[in-house]
């Protein structure tokens, strides 16, 4: 794992954007799986951005969902499947070649085995970007999951649920998530790991200086063998140990 310490949020996200755009430059069909979420927004614009000036060609990228809240839309601006579709698809003119989890589907373990196929049909995944949440969970592996799930449904904690509020325009119900699980994040090739702002210090302090741990699942981020975490200054304002 090698951590950076960036000195503003603009310049994580630019870098996080180059790694995206590097990715794809080095292999035509890399398949991404991309977080959702208030952290990676930036990236997303800034990658759209160079993605359009240096005319990349996405015809033959990937994309593979994170994880969903079930019961929730994709007309929902709060779904995961909307935030992708607004700020990456859409943006990209891209229509195909997107696989991403269907919040109402009538058998949930066979949702998770087609997702589970379509990463081991095309080879497994070759970046992973993910956020931290609030109670360290990765996707919606949340505290206590277990290290050899692959996709799977996972009642939301209460921090979740609450924190989650903030992507929707009004008060929701959010129980459950659809989540890729830590063997796929274990098994992507390149693992990017990102956070911004004062309120991630203190969990921030606790993934990568406490002990790694199933409880903070963005600890484990410490084990993958070729990961980033890519934090700013705010975020890394209480760790000891400061690059
Ligand atoms: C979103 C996701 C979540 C978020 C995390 C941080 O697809 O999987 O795990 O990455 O909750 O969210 P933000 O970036 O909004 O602080």
């Amino acid at each position: 794992m090698e951590l950076t310490v960036f000195s503003s949020y603009d310049k994580l996200s630019e870098f996080a954007a180059e790694q995206i755009l590097q990715t794809i430059k080095s292999k035509a069909e890399a398949v991404l799986c991309l977080a959702t979420g208030e952290s990676p927004k930036l990236t997303y614009s800034m990658f759209v951005q160079k993605a359009k000036e240096q005319k990349i060609d996405l015809t033959k990228v990937h994309f593979v969902a994170l994880d969903e809240w079930i019961g929730i839309p994709s007309t929902n601006p709060g779904s995961c499947h909307h935030f992708l579709k607004e700020n990456l698809f859409s943006p990209l003119g891209i229509t195909k070649n997107i696989h991403l989890f269907d919040a109402f589907a009538a058998d949930y373990t066979k949702e998770c085995e087609k997702m589970n196929e379509t990463i081991r049909s095309l080879g497994g995944i070759d970046l992973m970007l993910v956020g931290i949440g609030m109670n360290g969970h990765i996707g919606f592996n949340e505290p206590g999951t277990l290290e050899t799930l692959y996709a799977h449904v996972q009642e939301l904690d209460s921090t979740t649920r609450q924190v989650g509020q903030k992507y929707f325009t009004e008060k929701t119900e959010l129980n459950k998530g659809i989540t890729l699980g830590l063997s796929h994040f274990f098994e992507a090739r390149h693992a990017i790991m990102l956070a911004n702002g004062k309120k991630k210090s203190s969990i921030i302090k606790s993934a990568l200086e406490g002990t790694i741990s199933t409880q903070i699942p963005t600890s484990l981020v410490r084990k993958h063998l070729n990961a980033q975490v890519l934090i700013d200054q705010e975020a890394a304002s209480e760790l000891a140990q400061r690059n």
